[in-house]
């Protein structure tokens, strides 16, 4: 994994040129498109900080990069130079982040998580339909009980089985024996395809799903199965902190990953990122948008190019080695937390490559968890967990006032 970053300075130049590339709303004739610069009351062009700040200058531009961009078909000319950054972040993504040999990647920027998930079974869902002749309800949902619920959102929409696995509490990984059964029993009920998701990671642990034990007993079945990866939360963290990582496309049988900028990137919300192997979004082309050059493919329709620009200036402000960096700094103070929680004696779940902390609840008051604002595995039923994800701004002193607290609540409880 390598890229550069760039300077400011060439930063502002790029999103300049790729502005200057798109067909400007106030400068060029376009009657044509129901759309237009952001309302000049409340976004006034003419403010100076617009000079220093790219993004906002996007926003404000406002390019609507509906469709696919890197499907080589011709996209609206309109918004060229921005669809430019969106093809060229995907690449990035897909080759220097994870592992995908050279222009074999399609994608786009989703809404979020939730979208690029629900596009990833939407695709292998109609993929069944029309190479198998499949219905829906003989195509099956593999996903552990930690998977985001985005998953059973997107079977719910589609119309698809889901079949759930439990997993060990030591390990959060998918129970083999449960996974064997939950085989047995769909076969028994007529699924004879299947969508797997797996999870680096899960929302709740940081747990990373282990691919070879559940391909393996699918293969030993002799099933037919697509994979796709949720990365929505490790996929900015991950593949940066642990260097020997095969949750990516060097892994032949994933076919898709879903990652969300708007987590780990600190991009603003709306910046999910879509992956998939070429050949496969053709699958939920939709012929009936005539008007939108290109057609469209994906689950939201219109969506904002400054998402797209937005995310492609953050990796190139850090380059792969500044990005490194700062995921490594994060691990580093997940590590000093999970010491101290140690020597306290108190149990949790980690994964080491990974900045979510999972505290059993009955380790922990709820007071202190209401104060520090952990989350709860469920607030519908009592909580059996606490999570703290060591964020951006979960700094040491933070992480000490916590610490200080849990150690206060401990010797109370000892006197
Ligand atoms: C693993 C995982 N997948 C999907 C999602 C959904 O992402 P979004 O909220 O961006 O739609 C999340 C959100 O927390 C997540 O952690």
């Amino acid at each position: 994994m390598h890229w550069n970053a760039i300077t400011r300075k060439e930063l502002n130049q790029r999103i300049d040129h790729a502005l200057g590339e798109n067909a400007s709303y106030s400068k060029a004739e376009v009657i044509g498109t129901p759309a237009t610069y952001l309302d000049q009351k409340e976004f006034y062009p003419d403010a100076s900080f617009l000079k220093h700040a790219p993004f906002l200058r996007t926003l404000i531009a406002n390019p609507n990069h509906i469709g696919c961009h890197t499907l080589g078909k011709n996209s609206s000319p309109i918004f060229k130079g921005t669809q430019a950054i969106e093809k060229e972040l995907i690449s990035l993504c897909a080759e220097e982040i994870f592992a995908a040999p050279k222009n074999q990647i399609d994608g786009y920027v989703a809404t979020g998580g939730t979208e690029a998930n629900i596009e990833a079974l939407w695709i292998y869902r109609n993929y069944f339909i029309k190479e198998y002749r499949a219905k829906p309800n003989q195509i099956g949902v593999l996903f552990s009980e930690d998977t985001h619920y985005s998953i059973t959102k997107a079977c719910d929409l589609l119309l698809l089985p889901p079949l759930q696995l439990t997993v060990s509490g030591e390990d959060r990984q998918i129970d083999r024996s449960h996974l064997q059964e939950q085989l047995e029993k769909a076969k028994s009920e007529g699924i004879k395809y299947f969508i797997v998701i797996l999870n680096l990671s899960t929302t709740m642990f940081g747990s990373v799903d282990e691919i070879d034990p559940v391909v393996q007993l699918l293969d030993q079945h002799k099933l037919v199965f697509k994979l796709h990866l949720d990365a929505a939360f490790g996929g900015f963290i991950y593949p940066f902190t642990n260097p020997n990582s095969t949750h990516n496309f060097s892994n032949k049988r994933i076919s898709s990953i879903s990652i969300d900028a708007h987590k780990m990137l600190q991009t603003p919300y709306g910046t999910g990122i879509f992956l998939i192997k070429k050949g496969y979004m053709q699958y939920v082309t939709n012929t009936n948008a005539q008007y939108v050059p290109g057609l469209d493919y994906t689950l939201c329709g219109s969506r904002s190019g400054a998402n797209a620009v937005v995310i492609w200036m953050l990796l190139m402000n850090y380059g792969s080695e500044g990005w490194t960096k700062k995921m490594q700094e994060l691990i580093e103070r997940t590590d000093y937390l999970c010491q101290q929680l140690t020597e306290l004696g108190i149990e949790f779940y980690r994964n080491p490559s990974l900045n979510i902390v999972t505290i059993k609840a009955n380790q922990i008051s709820s007071e202190i968890a209401a104060k520090f604002e952990l989350v709860a595995d469920s607030y519908e039923k009592h909580p059996f967990w606490w999570k703290i994800v060591v964020m951006d701004h979960v700094n040491y002193s933070v992480l000490d006032k916590f610490l200080k607290k849990l150690k206060e609540s401990t010797a109370e409880e000892i006197n």
